[in-house]
């Protein structure tokens, strides 16, 4: 049994928009896409919602303090590389994941093809059963700038423990 103290929860969410001659890197997963997303770092929109609400959860602060998107050193980083760091720094601050569920908003491209790569590169990364990570594509009914095909959108929950 835990006490309530012991379990915390953490939101991240994360918005990148679409270029052209970029990668569509989205839960680690590079999706054959006739656009890319654009950022300082490969872009990858669902880590990095992920990302922040496992920092979110533990409190260790939040992706952009971390790896500042002004800093040479983060140009073009793996968010899979971000990933696997911020895995350990809860580790190191003894937190263990219970799970993480996650939404990728956009029109395109489809999302529910790649959903099992994601979760397996994911929880590859966090060293976490497969079960406990859950992706769901979802539209915006063509409303906004994901309705629009701007950008895409991503959200994610963390429920973290003590260990
Ligand atoms: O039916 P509803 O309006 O709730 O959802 P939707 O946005 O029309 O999406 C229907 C289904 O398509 C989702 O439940 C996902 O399985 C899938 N989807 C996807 O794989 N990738 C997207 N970018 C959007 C939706
Ligand atoms: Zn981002």
């Amino acid at each position: 049994m835990y006490s309530i103290s012991d379990i915390r929860v953490g939101t991240g969410y994360d918005v990148h928009r679409f270029a052209d001659n970029r990668a569509c890197i989205i839960g680690g997963v590079q999706i054959p896409f006739d656009k890319g997303l654009l950022g300082h770092s490969d872009a990858d929109v669902l880590i990095h919602a992920v990302v922040d609400a496992l920092l979110g959860a533990s409190s260790l602060g939040d992706i952009g303090r971390l790896y500042p998107d002004n800093e040479s050193k983060n140009k073009d980083i793996s968010s899979r590389l971000i990933l696997r760091e911020v895995s350990a720094r809860l580790a190191e601050a003894k937190w263990q994941i219970i799970n993480i569920d996650s939404v990728v908003i956009c029109e395109k491209p489809k999302i529910s093809p790649y959903v099992d790569a994601m979760k397996k590169a994911m929880a590859d990364d966090l060293s976490i059963d497969y079960d406990r990570i859950s992706v769901k594509g979802k539209t915006t009914e063509k409303l906004g700038f994901t309705g629009r095909e701007e950008g895409v959108a991503a959200t994610a929950s963390a429920l973290i423990c003590r260990i």
